[in-house]
């Protein structure tokens, strides 16, 4: 049995030590808004926060997250209306939006360090993260929007 804190929720889950947290988060909690890319740390599509840090759930172990603080894009603001993702509705910023939510929790684990950011520190904060529709630019300027409106 492994516990730790999803979205600020103690979860117990009966699950394997080396199942990663992409998959529990998923299949097991159903908080789906955390996509598999890749599977291998080369896209940033499943990026969460642990402890606060912006983190590729496909490769942390449930062994690895015990007794730590999780969070999804879910959990990012109760509404839904944290500035990252008003500004990214301000801007249409996603195409597929396959990308999206770990864009965003990069974005917001770079706001809570630098809040206001320019153009080099978002690109360097957001570097490995893949989009296949090449939504940089929006990206880029929803996270100035979402800096100035927070
Ligand atoms: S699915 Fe984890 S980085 Fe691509
Ligand atoms: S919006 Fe399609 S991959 Fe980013």
């Amino acid at each position: 049995m492994i516990e730790l804190t999803v979205n600020g929720q103690a979860q117990r889950l009966d699950a394997p030590q080396d199942m990663p947290l992409l998959w529990a988060l998923r299949d097991l909690l159903n908080l789906t808004g955390t996509k598999y890319g890749c599977g291998i740390a080369q896209c940033g599509a499943c990026t969460v926060h642990v402890e606060g840090q912006p983190a590729r759930a496909c490769q942390l172990t449930l062994a690895e997250v015990a007794g730590k603080r999780v969070t999804t894009i879910e959990g990012l603001h109760p509404e839904g209306r944290h500035p990252l993702q008003l500004a990214w509705i301000a801007h249409q910023v996603p195409q597929c939006g396959y990308c999206q939510s770990g864009q965003i929790m990069a974005a917001a684990a770079l706001l809570r360090e630098t809040p206001r950011p320019t153009d080099a520190q978002i690109d360097e904060a957001l570097e490995g993260h893949i989009c296949r529709c090449g939504t940089y630019q929006r990206i880029r300027a929803a996270i100035h929007h979402a800096a100035a409106n927070s």
